[in-house]
């Protein structure tokens, strides 16, 4: 299976790898994504009301798998009367959870191609699920297994470590279950879209404050070792950040529920060890302050991802904080992905490392 497009035929755009030229892309690709996934909203909605399901499995690998995480996390937001479980394929396929005609299956995949979702989707068919997939490239295996297939619309993308794409399966998430609660409650608004527009001026900002971020990579890139933490829908943004970290730059980082870190893995924090604190989720803000508070007062050094502003963050003199432009609920949430892509490209970049083909990976993970 050759991917439909060759690397010799993309173009740097005078980007010096693939990877920030795809990070720079990432407001295109996000209004690809929300302006043709409008013209699928009606067969969405007539599928969704061909069947009534009871349990939503959202399948994926990698970074793809993070959004799985989003979706279970917004699903309980919403409060979706439905029971929503994240799955990586490569477990599910071997050790699936109960899965009935009454099933969906949600795959993820950018290149439609890893082995490990389709086999997961392949062992759920036979089941009785029903699937429908979000995928990047187009003609891909993924598609022929599936009961319907959404586009990504994130165009080529040639950098090992996803990005673009990633953003995208996020957006792609919080489409599905707004689209699956207005579809459950019989409500209908157009307000997703008109957001849409907004985050994609949001994201275009993000992508220009280079030296900012340039800044944080410089005094972190010296570190063997971090750690990402968040709560609620944060938690997914930081899997999202330690995976981006790891493979990019080589810099090894865990991601931590925020809550869990006081259960022992607070142990390992050292004087200046970087801590990234993803802290948009509505929900669980003040819990959040606190467990940032908890990793300050044992010297971690905090840099704080959010859609607040330092003035609403106690004693925020004492971190570095990044501050998202609020576009609204979920929208901020997603928002903070670029964040992690754009500081691991710099400190790959600052380490010397190819980042568009990190050691031992590849784009597509064809075997199992
Ligand atoms: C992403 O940065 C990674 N390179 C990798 O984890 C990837 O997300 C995973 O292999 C899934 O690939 P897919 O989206 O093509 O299915």
């Amino acid at each position: 299976i050759t991917i439909n497009w060759s690397v010799e035929k993309a173009r740097k755009d005078g980007y010096d790898t693939f990877l920030q030229k795809e990070i720079h892309e990432e407001p295109a690709a996000a209004q690809a994504f929300c302006r043709e996934i409008r013209n699928h909203r009606a067969a969405l909605d007539a599928y969704l009301k061909q069947h009534s399901f009871t349990k939503i499995v959202v399948v994926a690998c990698g970074s793809a798998s993070f959004s799985a995480i989003f979706a279970e996390a917004l699903a309980r937001q919403f409060e979706l009367p439905v029971d929503v479980i994240s799955e990586v394929g490569s477990e599910m396929r071997y050790n699936p959870p109960i899965i009935s005609s009454t099933t969906l299956v949600l795959a993820i995949s950018q290149s439609g191609e890893t082995a490990d979702t389709i086999g997961a989707v392949k062992a759920a068919k036979q089941k009785g699920a029903q699937v429908v997939a979000f995928v990047n490239v187009a003609g891909s295996t993924l598609e022929f297994v599936s009961d319907l297939v959404l586009p990504l619309s994130a165009g080529p993308e040639i950098s090992v470590p996803s990005t673009k794409t990633v953003t995208n399966m996020f957006l792609a998430v919080y489409f599905f279950l707004d689209a699956m609660r207005q579809a459950l409650s019989g409500a209908r608004d157009e307000s997703w879209f008109t957001s849409a527009e907004d985050f994609r001026a949001a994201l275009a900002e993000m992508v220009g404050r280079e030296r900012e971020f340039r800044s944080i990579a410089d005094r972190i890139s010296g570190y063997q070792s971090c750690f990402a933490i968040g709560r609620g829908v944060d938690f997914s943004i930081a899997k999202e950040t330690a995976l981006k970290f790891k493979e990019t730059s080589y810099l090894h980082c865990e991601a931590m529920n925020a809550g869990e870190f006081k259960h022992g893995s607070i142990s390992l924090i050292e004087y200046g060890m970087p801590v990234l604190c993803i802290l948009t989720d509505q929900a669980q803000r003040k819990k959040m302050v606190s467990n940032i508070n908890e990793v300050r007062a044992r010297g971690a050094q905090c840099i704080v991802i959010s859609d607040l502003q330092p003035t609403e963050i106690e004693d925020a003199e004492a971190m570095t904080v990044i501050t998202v432009p609020a576009v609204g609920p979920v929208w901020n949430t997603i928002l903070t992905l670029v964040v992690a892509h754009y500081i691991s490209f710099l400190i790959g970049t600052l380490r010397g490392i190819d980042v568009d083909r990190p050691r031992n990976l590849a784009k597509s993970v064809t075997v199992e």
